[in-house]
């Protein structure tokens, strides 16, 4: 959601922030801005649609001077619709302050009557607006920029990572923190702002991440922070540790197939070191603090969002098998206003790839509030989640770039799985089951690997499916799922109405769609449901509907009755789900290419959502 830039330095700014845009386009977006300061005068352009809409605007007429201060964001439309007037950068009545905002200013439309009653002209719809005009407003009286923003932001209620230029101070730039993530980059002479890691690597590895509460000022030879009530801190130089080619395509089409043939490797990554084979157990360094309260836990609540949460249904299943331990797997934003009880004891454990999840952020805040233990599971490092959790661990699967969620879940999955082996061991489970789990677990990544060498079926099945307007996904026990998450990535990316269901459920309402234009597919590894999913097929093809089917190799039952199949190798059920979601994810992938949508930024979807 919504990406921001601010270079100060002695290089041209204009080339350095453009590309800092496009290294966040992924973040979704729908409207992108510039401004720069150059000779006291403030220059903005913007423009509707992607940055290189802007850039043409830029070309043919909109031109921008050489500067070496100035800002770029790409905009989330929340308040007022995605045009030109409405995205970022947004400046005051004298055009000498330009703001940019990512969050929202939940009491705008107040101080807003105020600022007009003042005699301040507004021209936007959005929340953003407003901000400007306030720190005009306390900019008359108060000596210099960061004083002016700091005290404007202590009137403001809401969320924000906020980035200010001022045409008086042109030497400095001012950024503000609260709920939206915010990342300075330390240069050598020149400084960034950023709400993403990926638009400062290639400057700089040495960054500081600001917290809630916080402003900065960057000038482009240090930078200083303060809090809101202007006491200063001194904060830790961090080092990004991720490389450049991670956030490139490597000759792939697109960043989601990438990431989905990088699932041998991350799913080895998300277990490298944390296997104790001999002993049938696991590691988890990130957890040794709370094991015992977890292990001793009478109830662990998931909460997560997305993709996430799909993950966590897993887990409970998982946790539930083998660990015997009760867990609850909640949407993270009813979490958080369902006044949730939380008995002595109960853990909660927050799922976030980018751990930055307004929801999620808000379920964990509330938990702790309550005096639970919390942990998060998150893929980005030194995110809000993970900064602010209890104890925590990495799923390791790098950046993931496409807005649809692919290597970050199958990493999730695994970490959910030492989890429970964890447990599991703690409670009694024996080694022999622990070596078992191990042993089967380090076959995946090969596993994985077999599914992805040969994709030409689910390419051709989804060449036959991709003008069809509804489908329908089935799955039992640890694949109802993984039916939910292949509905969910063929909707993302296709624009397919897609839904998942267990299978068994079928017949309490879907089935009355069921028709030769409704797909099914059934994701039918040979478990001990499978003579169940077996007579739930029947039932669609009873009905006419055309059945594709996740199988395991051998097949024969399913072999008489689907209308297409893909194979999978098998596994222990617990882990089934990783090779299923594999074509899931491609065949998803497929039929949305094959309709010429932009699969890696999908329509009206954002890869991190920091609004509630
Ligand atoms: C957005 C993304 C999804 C993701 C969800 C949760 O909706 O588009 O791919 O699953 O947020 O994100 P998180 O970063 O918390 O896992």
């Amino acid at each position: 959601m919504c990406g921001i830039i601010g270079y100060i330095g002695p290089k041209n700014a204009l080339p350095i922030l453009l590309e800092g845009l496009k290294r966040m386009e992924y973040r979704g977006y729908d409207s992108a801005g510039i401004a720069l300061i150059s000779n006291g005068t403030l220059h903005i352009q913007k423009q509707a649609g992607k940055v290189d809409d802007l850039v043409k605007k830029i070309q043919n007429g909109g031109q921008l001077p050489e500067a070496h201060i100035g800002m770029g964001h790409t905009r989330w439309a929340t308040h007022g619709e995605p045009n030109d007037i409405n995205a970022h950068p947004h400046a005051d009545c004298r055009n000498e302050i330009a703001v940019i905002h990512n969050g929202i200013i939940e009491n705008y439309l107040a101080i807003k009557t105020k600022l007009l009653r003042e005699g301040h002209h507004f021209v936007s719809a959005t929340d953003t607006e407003v901000i400007a005009h306030l720190i005009e407003e306390i900019y008359k009286s108060t000596p210099n920029l960061f004083d002016a923003v700091r005290l404007a932001m202590k009137e403001v209620r809401g969320t924000y990572g906020l980035v200010v230029l001022s045409t008086r101070e042109p030497d400095r730039i001012v950024a503000a923190r609260m709920g939206s993530p915010l990342i300075l980059g330390i240069g050598d002479g020149e400084n960034i702002v950023a709400a993403d890691a990926a638009a400062i690597i290639e400057h700089t590895r040495q960054v500081v991440y600001l917290g809630d509460g916080e402003v900065a000022e960057l000038t482009a030879n240090g930078v200083v922070t303060k809090t809101l009530g202007d006491v200063e801190i001194t904060k830790e130089v961090q080092e990004l540790t991720f490389d450049l080619e991670q956030i490139e395509k490597g000759g792939f089409l697109h960043f989601m197939l990438k990431e989905i043939h990088e699932q041998p490797e991350t799913i080895q990554n998300s277990m490298r070191g944390r296997l104790l084979e001999e002993e049938g157990s696991v590691k988890l360094g990130g957890l040794s603090e709370v094991a015992h309260k977890i292990i001793h836990a009478p109830r662990l609540i998931f909460a997560a969002c997305g993709t996430s949460w799909h993950a966590a249904l897993i887990g409970e299943y998982m946790l539930e098998q083998y660990a015997h331990i009760s867990v609850e797997v909640e949407y993270a934003s009813e979490f958080r206003y369902r006044n949730p009880i939380l008995n002595k004891g109960d853990v909660v454990i927050l799922i976030s790839q980018s751990g930055e999840t307004a929801d999620t952020l808000a379920a964990l805040r509330e938990a702790k509030a309550q005096g639970a233990t919390v942990i998060g599971i998150c893929n980005v490092v030194g995110s809000s989640i993970a900064r602010e959790s209890d104890a925590g661990v990495y799923i390791h699967a790098g950046p993931e770039i496409g807005v649809a969620s692919t290597k970050a879940f199958t990493s999730q999955l695994i970490v959910l799985a030492l989890l429970t082996i964890m447990i599991a061991r703690s409670k009694g489970m024996p080694r022999e089951k622990g070596i078992e789990l191990v042993r089967e677990m380090k076959l995946l990544p090969e596993k994985v690997q077999s599914i992805l060498s040969n994709t030409k079926q689910i390419e051709y099945i989804a060449s036959e499916f991709n003008d069809i307007k509804n489908f329908l996904y089935l799955g039992r026990g640890y694949n109802f799922p993984a039916a939910l998450e292949g509905a969910l990535k063929l909707k993302e990316i296709s624009y397919i109405h897609a839904e998942g269901y267990p299978a068994a459920e079928m017949k309490h309402g879907p089935i009355a769609l069921i028709d030769e234009n409704m797909p099914v597919v059934f994701i039918a590894p040979h478990d001990r449901s499978y003579e169940k999913i077996m007579s739930n097929i029947q039932e669609v093809k009873a009905r006419r509907g055309r059945v594709i089917a996740i199988v395991n190799d051998e097949e024969d039952g399913i072999r008489q009755l689907a209308d297409y199949m893909i194979s999978v190798p098998t596994t222990l059920d617990l882990f089934t789900p990783i090779l299923a979601v594999i074509p899931l994810q491609l065949l998803a992938y497929y039929i949305a290419v094959s309709r010429g949508c932009n699969v890696d930024q999908p329509r009206n979807l954002a890869k991190s959502v920091t609004v509630e």
